[in-house]
C-alpha cells in the first residue's frame, strides 16, 4: 500500500470519528432536575419528568431526557411521539413507581409512538412489586384487573434498550407491542421466583426484535412470545428463576396472527420450570407458529427442558372446544444439554387436528437429577426427524 494512501485512510478515519463526536455532542440535553425533580424518592415527578419529556421531543434535532442519579418517584406516565428528532432517554437514577397495586393501569412507564429510541444509562426500575403481588388474583379470578407493566414500548421503531435493571415489577417487566427493529441488550430483569404474571419480557405484533447478552430472573417466562411475533432473535440470555423462554400462549381468541421466525442461541436456563416451550389452547382459532429454530442451549436441573404443550389449560377447568388449531411447524432443536429435574426431559404433546410437522433434532444430550430412572421422551401427533445423540431417546 502506498503511504500517501495509509495516511489518506487515518485522515478519514480520524475525520469520521470527529463527525461522530461532534454529532453526539450536540444532542441536546434535557436534564429533568431542571424542570423541579426532586430525588428524594418521595416527591411525585410526573410532572417534571412529562415537561423534560415534552422540550425534548420538540426539539429538532438530537435530544437527551437526562435523569441524574437519585431515587426519582415517577407515577403512571406516557411518553408519547412521534418527536422532531432521535431522542435518547438517559436514566442514571432510579426510578421508582408509586406502592400499591395502581389499579385501572395497564403500565408504569409507557413510551408509544417514537422512531429512533434509545432507553438506556445504567438506572434501575423498581416497580415496588411487594406492595401488589397480594392483589393478584389472575389465577382465580378471569376478568382479574391486571396490574401495571414496569415499561412498556407501543410503536416503538428502529431503537435500542440496553443497560438498563428492573426490580419488583408490579406485572411484567417489559412489553414491546407493534415495535419493529428494536434491540434490547445488557438488561437485568429480577423479581422473585414466587411473584405472580411477572413475565421478564413480552413480545407481540413485532418484527425484528432482538434481545442480546441479558440476565432475567423472574416468576414467570423469562421471554414471552405472543401472536404476531416474526423475526424474533434471543441470544446469550440467562434465564433462572422463571418459567423459560415461551411461545405462546396461542390460540386463545379468534384472529391471532402468526408467530413466524424465531431463533433463541446461546442461552442458559437454571432452576426454571421450562427451558423452551411453545403452548397452545385446545380452540377452534386458527393460526401458526413456524420456522423457530433453539440451538446451544444449556440447561441447568429444568423440570421440562424441551416442551410443546397443545393443550395448555394453567387454571382447570378449561373451555376445551376441540384440539387445538394452531399448526406447529419448521422447528429445529440443535445441541441442547444439561440436566433436567423432573423424568420426561422432552414432552410434545402435539394437536391431533393439526399434528406437528418437521420437527428436528440434533444432538439433544440431557441428564437426569432424581432418581425415578432414566430419563424419557413423551410424543404424541408429531412428524420430524433426529439426528445425532439422543438422550433422552427420541419419541418420534
Ligand atoms: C440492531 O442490530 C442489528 C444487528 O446487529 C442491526 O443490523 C440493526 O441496525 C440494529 N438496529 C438498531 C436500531 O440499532
Ligand atoms: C444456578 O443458580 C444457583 C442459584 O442461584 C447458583 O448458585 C448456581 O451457580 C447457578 N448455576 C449455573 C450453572 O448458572
Amino acid at each position: 500500500m502506498a503511504p500517501q494512501f495509509g495516511c489518506a485512510r487515518v485522515f478519514f478515519a480520524m475525520l469520521f470519528l470527529l463527525v461522530s463526536l461532534t454529532r453526539a455532542y450536540n444532542a441536546k440535553i434535557f436534564n429533568v432536575r431542571n424542570y423541579g425533580a426532586v430525588a428524594d424518592g418521595r416527591t411525585d415527578n410526573r410532572k417534571a419528568f412529562l415537561k423534560a419529556w415534552n422540550d425534548a421531543c420538540n426539539q429538532k434535532g438530537i435530544s437527551r431526557v437526562y435523569i441524574p442519579k437519585g431515587v426519582y418517584m415517577l407515577g403512571t406516565v406516557e411518553f408519547s411521539g412521534p418527536c422532531k428528532g432521535p431522542i435518547t432517554f438517559l436514566i442514571t437514577g432510579d426510578l421508582k413507581a408509586p406502592g400499591g397495586p395502581s389499579l385501572n393501569t395497564e403500565e408504569w412507564i409507557a413510551f408509544r409512538y417514537l422512531n429512533k429510541l434509545i432507553v438506556k444509562g445504567g438506572g434501575t426500575l423498581d416497580g415496588q412489586g411487594a406492595s401488589a403481588w397480594p392483589f393478584n388474583d389472575c389465577d382465580k379470578n378471569t376478568n382479574c384487573q391486571s396490574l401495571p407493566i414496569s415499561m412498556t414500548f407501543d410503536f416503538v421503531t428502529n431503537s435500542r434498550i440496553k443497560n438498563i435493571r428492573s426490580i419488583n415489577s408490579k406485572n411484567a417487566h417489559f412489553s414491546f407491542f407493534a415495535c419493529e427493529n428494536v434491540n434490547v441488550s445488557k438488561i437485568e430483569l429480577s423479581a422473585p421466583a414466587e411473584s405472580p404474571n411477572t413475565d421478564g419480557i413480552k413480545i407481540g405484533s413485532s418484527t425484528n426484535i432482538r434481545i442480546a447478552s441479558s440476565r432475567i430472573s423472574t416468576g414467570d417466562d423469562c421471554i414471552a412470545i405472543l401472536p404476531g411475533s416474526t423475526n424474533i432473535d434471543i441470544s446469550y440470555v440467562y434465564c433462572g428463576p422463571g418459567h423459560g423462554i415461551s411461545v405462546g400462549s396461542l390460540g386463545k381468541s379468534e384472529g391471532e396472527d402468526n408467530v413466524n421466525g424465531l431463533a433463541v442461541r446461546h442461552c442458559t436456563f437454571n432452576g426454571t420450570d421450562n427451558g423452551v416451550r411453545i403452548k397452545t389452547w385446545e380452540s377452534p382459532w386458527r393460526s401458526s407458529a413456524s420456522n423457530f429454530i433453539f440451538e446451544e442451549i444449556f440447561m441447568h436441573k429444568v423440570r421440562n427442558p424441551i416442551i410443546v404443550d397443545q393443550t395448555y389449560c394453567p387454571h382447570p377447568p378449561c373451555n376445551q372446544q376441540t384440539a387445538s388449531h394452531v399448526q406447529i411447524e419448521d422447528v429445529t432443536y440443535r445441541n441442547i444439554w444439561g440436566t433436567s429435574s423432573s423424568q420426561i426431559a422432552v414432552s410434545m404433546q402435539c394437536s391431533k387436528n393439526f399434528p406437528c410437522k418437521n420437527i428436528v433434532m440434533k444432538d439433544i444430550d440431557l441428564a437426569h437429577l432424581g432418581n425415578e430412572g432414566p430419563l424419557k421422551s413423551w410424543c404424541s401427533n408429531v412428524d420430524g426427524r433426529v439426528y445425532g445423540r439422543q438422550n433422552p431417546p427420541p419419541c418420534f
